[in-house]
């Protein structure tokens, strides 16, 4: 059967979008990248990918305006607040043995995560001695990150996540208000590496204690899952641990077996030996 004109073009474009800017998103999970790609091509008023494509080529404002629609910026702080009331009660006990630590947030976004981790870890006394590294692969988002400025209507959600998460202070403590919006504290970056890394193209570029990627792999199709789950392993010496997000897992990867399960409802895992 011939392939579909529609997806003769969408290869071609992610092809185009590779070769010429090296942003790899040709082996992401299909259905979601097709979504992405129809809601880009209406929302920016192309009549055909071929023509988006041709865009994409020729007036490199496309670039960041496509990029934003290929990477899911959806995010939170202290998201799904059982994960992180974990990582306190049962991995920091363990982290706490170590007297320089390195923590890996992939796929940072705009900094919800990291900033979830650097509080926890300030309030639990490890902060001083951890190196945090945020990365991802949109520099829009990294900016956004490093700023570390919300509206101010999304601090509610992330006030109630950070005290189910077991939080041992306000949330308030860490921001000021200015203009309707929640600017956090610069001291909490003083200890933050941000810097742009993809997990489909580029290689590990540390040791680390704990990585947390969440809500990224959903994105990948197996292959991509377990090329990403292979730099986790190779990043993680023995009993250091990876955190994944609630609908990931790494039951079907062929890297399951370096891993166990640390916590398994809340998909925290401990690097084995070999
Ligand atoms: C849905 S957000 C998850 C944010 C945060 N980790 C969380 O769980 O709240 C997915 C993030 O993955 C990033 N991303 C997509 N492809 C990536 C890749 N190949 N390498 C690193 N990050 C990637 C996107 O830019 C986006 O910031």
């Amino acid at each position: 059967m011939s392939e579909k004109t529609e997806d003769i073009e969408i290869r071609l474009l992610l092809e185009a979008l590779y070769r010429r800017f090296h942003y790899d998103f040709r082996e992401y999970a299909e259905a979601s990248i097709k979504r992405r790609l129809r809601q880009a091509r209406e929302q920016l008023g192309f009549k055909t990918f071929s023509a988006m494509q041709d865009a994409l080529l020729h007036d490199e404002a496309m670039l960041p305006r496509l990029l934003g629609y290929l990477t899911v910026q959806v995010s939170e702080m202290f998201r799904d607040p059982d994960y992180f009331r974990a990582i306190r009660e049962k991995v920091v006990p363990l982290l706490r043995t170590y007297p320089s630590l390195k923590l890996w947030v992939a796929g940072c976004s705009a900094g919800e995560e990291l900033y979830s981790f650097v509080i926890l870890f300030r309030e639990e006394g490890l902060e001083e001695r951890t190196l945090f590294y945020a990365t991802d692969i949109s520099q829009e988002a990294l900016d956004a990150a490093a700023q570390g400025i919300y509206s101010l209507d999304r601090i509610r959600t992330f006030t109630e996540n950070h005290r189910a998460s077991g939080g041992k202070s306000s949330l308030s403590d860490y921001y000021t208000t200015a203009y309707g919006k929640a600017v956090f504290d610069r001291s909490l970056r003083d200890r933050v590496v941000f810097s742009d890394h993809s997990l489909v193209t580029d290689a590990v570029f540390a040791e680390m204690h704990l990585i947390s990627c969440r809500n990224v792999l959903i994105y990948f199709n197996r292959e991509l899952q377990d090329r990403a789950i292979g730099l986790f392993k190779d990043a993680l010496p023995r009993g250091g641990f990876l955190g994944l997000g609630s609908k990931e897992s790494l039951r079907f990867s062929e890297h399951s077996g370096a891993f166990s399960d640390f916590v398994r409802a809340e998909k925290i895992y401990q690097r084995r030996d070999g």
